[in-house]
């Protein structure tokens, strides 16, 4: 199976999200592909390597790279894909091989503009494919004392391609600095609140991943 985290914006917390899954969902044995000509995670992978067991991890650059992932891609191999914050034609393709689509933004207004451009990717893409393409929304590095998204989330439910996960992952410091050593904030603070925010998220993510598996077999 394919996961792939994208969103036409940058700095929404891609990248941050990936090294994160690599993580919490590694009971499936993930391999992180890293699409972005950043290579950031590839990069982030390699500070990692310092610490502990590296991710298994590949950076790819091309759509012929990315299909023969796509050939390997089964229920017992998931592929999680950290994407550039654009709009290119490899990412196209990412989002068109995907089981799963998740797609973080903040609350920011700049951010939230980024969303709706990644909305019209997907409309585009399904009108080319016939079929409607969804990407699941996380609310991500948005302010801890802030409770309500109330705005937000009506924005995105009432998109016809965004569906919205129920947890938030807030803006905390240990989470950009566990990610800066290459490690996920369960690792790097266990039982903190981000800890918490992503083992909810991955609760989420693993229930989606068992639909997508009913849905093959
Ligand atoms: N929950 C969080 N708490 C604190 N900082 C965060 C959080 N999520 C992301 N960040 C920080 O926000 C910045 C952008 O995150 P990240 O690099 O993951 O975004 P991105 O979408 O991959 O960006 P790009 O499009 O440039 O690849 C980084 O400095 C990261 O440390
Ligand atoms: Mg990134």
């Amino acid at each position: 199976m394919i996961i792939a985290v994208a969103q036409s914006k940058g700095g929404v917390s891609k990248s941050t999200i990936v090294m994160n899954l690599m993580y919490y969902l590694a009971k499936y044995n993930p391999v992180l592909v890293d699409t972005d000509v950043q290579q950031s995670t590839y990069q982030l992978n390699k500070i990692r390597s310092k610490k502990t067991n590296s991710f298994k991890s590949m950076a790819i650059t091309s759509i012929p790279q990315l299909e023969n992932i796509y050939k390997d891609s089964d229920e017992n191999n998931l592929f999680i894909v950290d994407t550039i914050g654009a709009d290119t034609n490899l990412t196209r393709a990412v989002l068109l091989m995907s089981d799963l689509i998740i797609s973080p933004t903040t609350d920011r207004t700049i951010d939230v503009m980024g969303l709706m451009n990644f909305q019209s990717v997907l409309q585009d893409l399904s009108s080319k494919s016939g079929g409607t393409i969804k990407a699941h929304v996380v609310i991500s590095n948005v302010l801890p004392n802030i409770k309500r998204f109330d705005e937000l989330r009506d924005l995105i439910i009432s998109t016809q391609h965004f569906n919205l996960f129920h947890s938030i992952i807030r803006q905390r410091s240990d989470i950009a600095n566990a990610v800066g050593q290459g490690l996920s904030i369960g690792e790097y603070s266990s039982n903190s609140k981000g800890d918490n925010e992503y083992r909810l998220l991955a609760v989420e993510i693993e229930k989606l991943l068992a639909d997508t598996y009913k849905k093959h077999i």
